[in-house]
């Protein structure tokens, strides 16, 4: 039976290392409140590379992992509430460099949700659409958003991104098993990034935006704790898979007192929850590919594994998936 999986993980963040005594030199902070408040030593962040570029780099990699061409790709989807541009989306720019000639292409926007909306829409494509080969990437470069000097904001996020190759095909692996997507618009107004300005010659009132992160950190935190505690209940309750059959939770990577406090409110050992945000901070839509790839290159991910992605962030968004590998 065609089971759709994931073949091939990768990842790419940028090289300059921004620590948070670095930070203290231009916005109000120490770096004993940042580690203390969030878990967060350092972030990586863009000295020019941009969204497509970050993509290009941690696609190459899982494309290889995956042993699968560019120009076998049936699908690239890119969640990234970064983007180069409008349009084309990061997904037709990485098309036209990575020569996959073939591939239906566009972004999703779901802000740190959005890798694991981009996989199950890949799953649901490549059943309904007999799709074999699919590329899922979460990437940002959050830098060229952030109000560098707001500590509330700019000590949190970092550039980055993961992508990982799906196969369609005959597997003793599950893959992709069950995901649980949710929204809560009414909260929308916690997370903000403004986008293009109203004024045009027929506008009554020009609408000027702000095209920086707003956040409400206390807000976000909260709703942040139950999204996680619902998602993986729920995903546990709708496919039956007992916790002690999970080898790991792999969770957005926001803050360390958000996974903390849903871990004690689900009963989980906190060293089931795998953490990198200390060296990379939030990268939003990269964070849970760019966990995966680490745990991957540490050999933390055998065939068979069964692990629950949760993630959650702007729209308000939150979901979860159960994967086994
Ligand atoms: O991907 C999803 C995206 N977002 C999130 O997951 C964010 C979720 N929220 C958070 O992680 C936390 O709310 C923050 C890390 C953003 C803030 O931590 P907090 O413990 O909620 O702090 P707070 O906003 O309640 O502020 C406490 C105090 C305030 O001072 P006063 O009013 O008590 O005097 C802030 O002004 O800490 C102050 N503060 C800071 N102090 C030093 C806020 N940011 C900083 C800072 N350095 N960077």
């Amino acid at each position: 039976m065609n089971n759709v999986t994931i073949a091939g993980i990768g990842a790419y963040v940028p090289s300059l290392v921004v620590t948070n005594e670095k930070i203290s030199e231009f916005v109000d902070t120490n770096n004993d409140w940042i580690v203390e408040r969030t878990g967060i030593t350092e972030r990586r962040i863009s000295e020019g590379e941009n969204t497509s570029d970050i993509s290009i780099e941690a696609a190459k990699i899982a494309l290889e992992r995956a042993g699968v061409k560019a120009e076998d790709l049936d699908l690239i989807i890119v969640a990234t509430i970064s983007p180069d541009m409008f349009i084309p989306s990061v997904a037709c720019i990485m098309q036209s460099k990575l020569n996959a000639g073939k591939a239906a292409c566009f972004d999703i926007s779901v802000a740190c949700s959005g890798f694991l909306y981009g996989l199950e829409i890949a799953n649901s494509m490549m059943k309904s659409m007999n799709y074999k080969n699919a590329l899922v990437v979460g990437a940002e470069v959050l830098s060229k958003v952030m109000d560098w000097s707001d500590r509330g904001t700019c000590i949190l996020f970092g550039d980055g991104g993961g992508a990982a190759v799906l196969k369609n095909e005959p597997s003793d692996s599950k893959g992709i098993i069950k995901s649980y997507l949710r929204s809560d618009g009414a909260k929308g107004e916690a997370l903000t990034i403004g986008a293009a300005d109203f004024n045009t010659p027929f506008t009554k009132e020009p609408q000027l935006k702000d095209r920086i992160i707003k956040m409400n950190g206390r807000e976000v935190f909260k709703f942040a704790t139950n999204a996680i505690v619902e998602s993986v209940n729920e995903i546990l309750k709708d496919t039956g898979v007992s916790l002690d059959e999970i080898k790991y939770i792999v969770p957005h990577q926001a803050n360390y007192r958000i996974i903390k406090s849903a871990a004690n409110k689900l009963g989980i050992d906190e060293e089931r929850w795998y953490l990198n945000l200390d060296r990379f901070g939030n990268t939003s839509a990269g964070s849970v590919p760019i966990v995966l790839n680490e745990m991957y290159e540490k050999n933390l991910i055998n065939k068979g594994d069964k692990f629950i992605l949760v993630a959650f962030g702007g729209g308000l968004t939150y979901a979860a998936t159960l994967v086994e590998w």
